[in-house]
């Protein structure tokens, strides 16, 4: 049976920091509000080399930090003495590059003596959807789709989870990023490769679906190499929104289908979406199609929710503060690390 849970958030502003990869942000959440979320992308610095390159991501997290965190106060009319604690994310990530986020929490939980709290960043994507106007009916099954991860859970209630299943080789946004490069489209090519299939037809070429939907288990990594030997046999003839459209057509069904089987073994309340991938539309309706079809609430976070924030951050520790929770000055950063709350 579908479930309204009770949820309780900590009592005062929450300053959230993010800098697990190559977006450097700061919010303020009060509640499950996000008053405000300040990212600086570093983007255009990596798409000259096509990648995120980690030395340099951690130095541009240096310049950013500060200057983001006083952006964030100020959006959120907040003084630095309102704040009632920290949260940031301290795993997974590029270690260099989380270690300015954590740094930068520590110095200021120090010296205004506030308590800290390190936060697992795809937590962070999770409780994205906690910020949507509809209150979520749990248990929810929700799509983690970003450019470095890809994973079904099932969330019984806030903060626990069960994992159904995710992929074994590349994430679903790191399939369209390189299909997107081979069609000649800047890093992280995700958002161009959307809106160049807009013009295409999907069925034009056909594109590997991986390991059937008989598994939660996903496979992306042989669809660039498709997506390749396509671009090389048709030449001059390629039809370039035909072959993004098809690409895009390939990851949707694939994500689908694994909602899909979840739905079949499980009873929820509602899907959702998050991370990267979830900004994109036509995944997005059909998932919200499904959801219609199956009489089950669909949710997903706006879109500045959905790439990297420290708004979701800042939700995590909002509702994790709330239980008491705190990290100590000895805080690591992780390149890789379990989430917290799982269930068998
Ligand atoms: O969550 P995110 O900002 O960073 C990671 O944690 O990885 O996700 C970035 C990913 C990239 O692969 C990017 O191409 C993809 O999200 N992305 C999209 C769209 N917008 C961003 N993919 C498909 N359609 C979009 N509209
Ligand atoms: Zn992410």
């Amino acid at each position: 049976m579908a479930l309204r849970v009770v949820i309780e958030f900590f009592n005062g502003p929450v300053l959230g920091i993010e800098s697990s990869c190559d977006e450097t942000s700061a919010a303020v959440v009060v509640g499950r509000e996000v008053r405000s979320n300040v990212v600086a992308s570093q983007i255009a610095m990596h798409a000259a080399w096509g990648g995120v390159v980690p030395e340099a991501a951690a130095r541009a997290h240096v310049e950013a930090i500060l200057p983001v965190i006083a952006a964030a106060l100020e959006g959120a009319e907040v003084r630095r003495e309102e704040i009632r604690a920290i949260a940031v994310s301290n795993r997974p990530g590029l270690v260099g590059a989380l270690s300015v986020g954590v740094t930068a929490a520590k110095t200021l939980a120090t010296a205004l003596q506030l308590p800290l709290l390190g936060v697992h960043h795809i937590e962070g994507h999770l409780s994205s959807l906690l910020a949507a106007p509809l209150a979520p009916d749990y248990p929810l099954a929700v799509l983690v789709v970003s450019g470095g991860h890809t994973e079904l859970v099932l969330m019984e209630e806030p903060l626990r989870y069960r994992m159904l299943g995710g992929t074994r080789d590349d994430a679903a946004g790191e399939a369209l990023d390189k299909s997107a490069r081979l069609l000649g489209l800047e890093y992280p090519g995700g958002r161009a490769l959307e809106e160049l299939a807009r013009g295409g037809d999907a069925r034009r070429y056909t594109l590997p679906r991986a390991l059937g939907s008989a598994t939660y288990e996903m496979s992306f990594s042989g669809l660039k190499t498709a997506v390749l030997r396509t671009v090389e046999r048709e030449g001059a003839s390629l039809g370039r929104a035909d072959l993004a459209a098809s690409c895009q057509a390939a990851v949707v069904d694939v994500l689908i289908g694994r909602m899909e089987r979840a739905l079949d073994e499980f009873v929820v309340g509602g899907i959702g979406v998050v991370g990267g991938v979830a900004a994109n539309g036509a995944l997005r309706s059909g998932l919200a199609t499904l959801a219609a079809r199956r009489g089950v609430q669909f949710l997903a976070p706006e879109a500045s929710l959905c790439t990297d924030n420290a708004g979701m951050i800042g939700l995590v520790g909002s509702l994790r503060l709330a239980r008491g929770e705190r990290s100590n000055m000895d805080l690591e950063t992780l390149a890789s690390a379990e989430l917290p709350g799982l269930v068998e």
